[in-house]
């Protein structure tokens, strides 16, 4: 590890060799391929010294000793060795390459698999586009990096080796000398490519900084319109796309820094040894052939060399990449060790003793909270906003996990119950629709455990109210809806989740503003709708316009995570509580907007 200077910088806490080895273990199934690899590698780091051993006999034989038998061999031996090379290198990239791809596949597939049993607490931590960066870029730098590492140190590393064997064995005094004078060139190379680490990890940061605002920009493209955000978002974008930059640069700088300066401490080094060489007393009786050998043999030792030393910014650029790759991999997927299933369930929950905070230092959001919904009961949370009712409708699918307390489902544990089958259990329409690139019946069957008819998806749009709507479109059930169904309207958008819901037919329905967006004629329509669809399910409804929950068995009134009221709805306005004053405020609006 690099010793760190000014600022403590976040060392990992595996080494280098433990991550080596796990994404080798990405290559294990592609073993034979990979040796395939390993061995064209072998058989090109040969050539090398063979290309230098050629000119040996191609000088002593035609200058020296006039022997043209061994010169006209030459031309033939010296496109055999380029052939034979070629083969070799093909095959040592192709069989690489091949393994490095099939690794990038099952590696994305592993993080996207994680990703759809991430916590949904790991997406509030972790910005979209940061981790679009870990699934796309960090994983090609990866591949990337450690398939050019192993090539260096396999391919680079032999090379090197039958270079130094061959000239050990031309001349042994003159490779001693070169032997001497190696290890302090390697040692200045390492210098030179120290700052690699740190740079790169900033710059795998930057990226996914810029990935995110760009993404933020896109996403919020209306809102920066409609409230003139354009040059706030331009000097955010220029500012991460400047330092991005800035960062790049420096990188760039310390590589074509030491490129050169390996180059001089080597050339140095070729220098060195040929003046000792002509030196009384070291001067060995070796032919023209042979020095003239011993000397391209150090020139082809270069690349290699400079390869080598520069390992370690692959290695490096690697590791972070790999780190970034395996805090997803390793990040704790849902907790799911339940084992209980339930059929259908008859519909009873209990909230005992709820707490819940987000984070550990911001505050309790639901504090001590005791809530029993019988079985079949239609209950409305009402509250101002911020009070904790997304919050504890989101506690029940296990979204988030409870601080304290728990929540019982039919008297059982919903921990001891299996995940999937507990959200079998759960119709759920949210404050924000999310609908599918897909057409309209594949949204409204979505997720849905059996294949479903059109019949029984025309039934559910009905239900929804949706029914003229999708039928006034071009290709009715078939109809695209574009990206997240960005070509509907709100109403629209909610009566195709509300189909969605009613299509599941699970035994707890969970409507979370539901109906917002849609005008009170079409909520009303609803209504009747969700009315038939209350009837047989336990129905938690959240709302803010009091006058769609008039309906409900039971009305609780939440403040700042607490029941602070319930009853019926008439009970509650006798009372004269909040919900009366509330309903007091919002009545008086009603005529103007009902009308
Ligand atoms: N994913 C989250 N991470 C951190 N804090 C959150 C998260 N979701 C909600 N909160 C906080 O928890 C509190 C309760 O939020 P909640 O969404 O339950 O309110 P609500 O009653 O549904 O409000 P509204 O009527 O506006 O939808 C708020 O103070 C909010 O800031
Ligand atoms: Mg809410």
């Amino acid at each position: 590890m690099i010793p760190t200077q000014s600022q403590p910088q976040p060392e990992s806490s595996i080494s280098a060799r433990d991550l080596y080895a796990r994404l080798l273990g990405y290559a294990r199934p592609y073993w034979r391929m990979f040796a395939l690899s390993i061995a064209g590698m072998l058989v090109f780091a040969v050539t090398e010294p063979l290309f230098a051993a050629l000119i040996k006999p191609l000088l002593d034989g035609s200058f020296v000793e006039r022997d043209l038998e061994t010169v006209r061999l030459m031309p033939f031996l010296l496109v055999g060795l380029f052939v034979v090379r070629g083969i070799a290198g093909f095959i040592n990239t192709y069989c690489l390459k091949w393994v490095g791809r099939r690794v990038v596949t099952d590696l994305r597939q592993q993080m996207f698999d994680h990703l759809l049993h991430a916590p949904t607490r790991y997406f509030d931590t972790h910005g979209s586009g940061q981790i679009l960066a870990k699934l796309t870029y960090n994983v090609e730098n990866v591949a990337n990096a450690s398939t050019s590492a192993l090539t260096t140190i396999v391919r680079d590393g032999f090379t090197a080796l039958a270079l130094l064997i061959y000239m050990l064995y031309l001349d042994a005094k003159l490779a001693a000398i070169f032997l001497f004078i190696g290890p302090t060139t390697a040692f200045a190379i390492k210098y030179a490519t120290k700052k690699f680490r740190r740079y790169s990890k900033r710059i795998q940061e930057r990226v996914g900084s810029l990935t995110h605002v760009a993404q933020e920009a896109i996403d919020a493209h209306r809102v920066i319109k409609a409230f003139g955000g354009q040059a706030q978002e331009r000097e955010q974008f220029r500012a991460v796309n400047e330092k991005t930059r800035a960062l790049q640069m420096k990188m760039v700088a310390t590589e074509a820094v030491s490129v050169p300066l390996v180059q001089l401490i080597s050339a140095i080094a070729i220098g060195i040894v040929v003046y000792l060489s002509t030196m009384q007393g070291l001067r060995s009786d070796i032919t023209v052939g042979s020095f003239m050998s011993f000397v391209v043999a150090m020139g082809l030792l270069l690349p290699p060399v400079k390869r080598l030393t520069s390992i370690n910014s692959h290695l490096q650029r690697g590791i972070i990449a790999a780190e970034s790759l395996f805090e997803l991999l390793d990040s704790p997927t849902e907790p799911d060790t339940g084992t209980r299933t339930l059929t259908r369930a008859q519909g009873r929950i209990d909230y005992v003793d709820i707490s819940h905070s987000y984070a550990a230092d911001k505050g309790l959001v639901i504090e001590g909270l005791n809530l029993s919904i019988a079985a079949g009961e239609s209950l409305a949370l009402v509250g101002r906003s911020g009070s904790g009712k997304s919050t504890l409708a989101n506690l029940l699918p296990r979204f988030y996990e409870p601080c304290a307390g728990c929540i019982l489902l039919d008297g059982i544990d919903i921990r001891e119950l299996r995940l999937a089958c507990l959200r079998e259990q759960l119709s759920l329409v949210t404050q924000d629709v999310v609908l599918f690139n897909d057409t309209i019946a594949n949204n409204i069957a979505y997720g849905h455990p059996r294949a479903v008819t059109r019949a029984e998806i025309e039934a559910a749009a009905a239900g929804a109210h949706a029914l003229a709507f999708i039928r006034a479109l071009p290709q009715g059930f078939d109809t695209p809806i574009g990206d997240r169904g960005v070509l509907l309207s709100g109403g629209q958008r909610q009566r195709l989740a509300i189909a969605r819901a009613m299509l599941k037919d699970a035994p707890i329905l969970i409507l979370d503003e539901a109906t917002s967006a849609l005008d009170t004629e079409a909520e009303r329509h609803i209504q009747a709708a969700l009315q038939t669809l209350m009837r047989a399910r336990t129905t938690l409804v959240i709302a803010h316009r009091l006058s769609t929950i008039e309906q409900v068995d039971r009305v609780v009134v939440l403040d700042q995570g607490r029941v602070i009221e319930q009853g019926s709805h008439a009970e509650l306005l006798a009372q004269g509580g909040y919900y009366a004053h509330l309903r007091q405020l919002q009545f008086n609006q009603t005529p103007a907007t009902a009308a």
